[in-house]
């Protein structure tokens, strides 16, 4: 990566910048000089950020790096993680304020207040305590976008307890893996769950995953959809064990590197990694990353983040990160379009959503879907718009911007990892000048580095490697029963330099600016020269004829690597056969440079996406060199593959 490609140039033509009006900026959380006061002195902002929660013993030492690469941060510090997300507001005298706008699937809504969050908590958490469930004890949770849901994570934060959150997409082996590794004593799940408008069983699923799993002593159920489900020896129903438990709970203070949860994620290799994340760095980061990130007011703003509570997005950003501010937050149960493609923006106009965090993914379907849509409601309370998980292709931000914001919002492209807990790299609205595609600086406190094969940092205009050279408080504090694996995925290519290596690519721009490539594994090497798969996906989606797109390097014995894209075009561009095609790849090298010409466009009906919304580029690739389809398990909808590999056959 130490040569700098013509072709990686594509990004850096897009050079619009919108800077703050003063308006935001005179009310901003963020300060322009927060940069230059945590270069000075790191541990000295650190600390003043921790000052955002409560502590019941004072730490003695900000940070405790000599056991590198396991992190002590806030260390002596001591605190309960769940007191400071909801009691502490209810002490304050906040306990009236809505903190979760419920929004179900079917149309049912729950409004809940802090005083009740704490009373629910409390319960669930006596609840837990008469099951035997102590501190260290491990609870897994797969449970649909219900209050429980959340309840159910600040209860185990509240003892102590580490939970393990499993997406409720899930398969059966999935969630047993899971249970398996994590030894949970207690599963915490529903009946069923609502999707797309049906009811979903949960609870049967479950029952298949825990066949004879040994560390499974109780299941707990949360009745949702009512449907019939088998309740076996060791099953109890949440309403029976939680609704009669007392709502007084004392809780403990926990140290600083008390475990707070494990959350899997896929790595390069089949198993899922557990990602272990503590308590007093990881809440002290996500708190201050909401403050700022999100310019967030308590008891003004109405925030809400998308995504799943079975996503780091979720935890970090749902539950923990706005909770500890005294967010008032909407929790929606469903899917974009159930009943209806405008149900996000109906949402948003009958709660005044003021702060909207979602997915680049979702935002390429809503433009997909049309800009009518957003266009019938009443969009005007949103006043700072997030987009996490992948890069965003500069037209998809722009869309984002006047379409949803009205030109006006200011839009945050946030990178971070499930690894890293909380944001680590974005604009900071009212204080930076925002570039469509691109996540810019790291936050103050933080610092990141794109370097080449030498750990040597590039320079402006050059790409490489997006690493971490300094600790960070929300830093994971290993893979669960695996160190060895943690060492060597993270921190062994830059071992000399003790940096943290995230595993993706980035470029700095003319001014320095961070722009995020892709995983490097999605980076491609055509002739000697690097590509990156969203620069080529990025030049095709800016056609008016492009839906979606997902761009791979498939072998070629001449050029090393030939581009290979999959395009879904929209509504009647899909009939224009070769020749729409040919316009397509004359508009990529356009766009780019000849050498970015794919070899190859397939038009497909539908990418296949894991349920978070990811690509999954493997599969593609296997399509592209004409091999066996691989593992299609993660996908949300394995059917997919089917479709686009029968279209391509019968030449469609
Ligand atoms: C990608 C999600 C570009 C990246 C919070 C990272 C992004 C992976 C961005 C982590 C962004 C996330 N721009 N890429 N704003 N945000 N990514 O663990 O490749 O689900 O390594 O965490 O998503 O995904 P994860």
């Amino acid at each position: 990566m130490t040569e700098q490609s013509p072709a990686l140039d594509n990004l850096l033509t897009e050079n619009r910048t919108f800077p703050p009006t003063d308006e935001f900026a005179a009310q901003a959380n963020a300060k322009a000089d927060w940069y230059d006061k945590a270069d000075a002195d790191r541990e000295a902002f650190w600390a003043e950020q921790a000052e955002r929660l409560h502590w019941d013993t004072k730490w003695s030492q900000v940070l405790d790096w000599s056991g590198a690469p396991f992190a002590k941060w806030f260390v002596g510090g001591k605190l309960n993680v769940a007191y400071n997300c909801v009691d502490r507001h209810v002490e304050s005298g906040h306990g009236e304020q809505v903190a979760i706008h419920w929004v179900g699937e079917p149309g049912d809504t729950r409004d809940i207040t802090y005083a009740q969050l704490k009373d629910e908590v409390s319960k669930a958490a006596n609840a837990l305590v008469s099951l035997g469930v102590t501190s260290g004890d491990r609870v897994a949770i797969q449970l649909p976008m219900i209050p429980e849901a959340i309840v159910a994570m600040l209860a185990c934060a509240r003892l102590g307890a580490m939970h393990s959150v499993v997406f409720g997409g899930f398969s059966p082996a999935a969630l047993r893996s899971r249970v398996d590794d994590a030894e949970a004593k207690v599963v915490i799940t529903s009946d069923g769950q609502y999707r797309r408008g049906k009811a979903a069983p949960m609870k049967t699923n479950v029952d298949e995953a825990l066949e004879g799993a040994a560390s499974v002593e109780k299941v707990i159920v949360v009745r949702r959809t009512g449907e019939e489900v088998p309740m076996g020896e060791r099953d109890v129903w949440w309403h029976e064990l939680v609704d009669g438990q007392s709502t007084e709970h004392t809780p403990e203070a926990f140290d600083s590197e008390h475990p707070l949860f494990i959350l899997y994620t896929s790595g390069t290799t089949g198993k899922p990694k557990g990602i272990l994340h503590t308590s007093g760095g990881y809440l002290t980061q996500v708190a201050y990353t909401h403050h700022v990130v999100f310019d967030h007011k308590p008891g003004e703003d109405v925030y809400w983040c998308t995504a799943d509570i079975g996503w780091v997005t979720g935890h970090s950003y749902i539950v923990y990160g706005p909770l500890a501010n005294r967010a008032t937050q909407v929790v929606y149960e469903g899917t974009p379009n159930t009943p209806h493609e405008g149900r996000h923006w109906e949402i948003i106009q009958n709660h005044k959503v003021s702060i909207y965090y979602t997915a680049p993914t979702l935002i390429r379907t809503f433009m997909k879907w049309g800009e009518d849509i957003p266009a019938k409601y009443d969009l005007s309370s949103l006043r700072v718009l997030g987009s996490v998980g992948e890069p965003i292709n500069p037209e998809a931000w722009m869309w984002y911007r006047e379409h949803i914001g009205a030109g006006k919002a200011p839009v945050v492209d946030t990178w971070w990892q499930t690894e890293t807990g909380a944001i680590m790299i974005s604009p900071l609205p009212g204080v930076t000048s925002t570039k469509p595609g691109s996540a810019q600086r790291p936050l103050p406190g933080i610092s990141a580095k794109v370097v080449d094969d030498t750990a040597t940092e590039v320079g402006k205009g050059g790409g490489g490697y997006l690493v971490l050279d300094k600790p960070w408080p929300s830093m994971l504090r290993g893979i669960w029963g695996d160190d060895e694996r943690f060492r060597d995925t993270y921190w062994s290519r830059f071992a000399d330099q003790g940096f943290y290596f995230a595993g993706d690519g980035a470029k700095y721009d003319n001014d320095g600016d961070i722009w995020l490539l892709g995983r490097v594994d999605d980076v491609m090497n055509v002739s000697g020269h690097r590509i990156s798969t969203t620069e080529v996906e990025s030049a095709l989606v800016s056609h008016p004829t492009v839906a979606e797109a997902a761009v791979v390097g498939a072998s070629d014995p001449t050029t090393g690597q030939g581009i290979v894209a999959f395009v879904i075009l929209r509504g009647s561009a899909a009939e224009g056969g070769e020749e729409a095609v040919q316009e397509l790849r004359n508009h990529v090298a356009k766009e780019i440079g000849p050498i970015a010409k794919p070899r190859q466009i397939m038009v497909v009906p539908e990418l296949p996406k894991t349920r978070s919304g990811k690509i999954m580029r493997r599969l593609l690739r296997d399509v592209a060199e004409n091999r066996q389809i691989g593992d299609v398990t993660t996908l949300a909808d394995s059917s997919v593959m089917e479709l686009i590999s029968s279209g391509l056959k019968s030449g469609k």
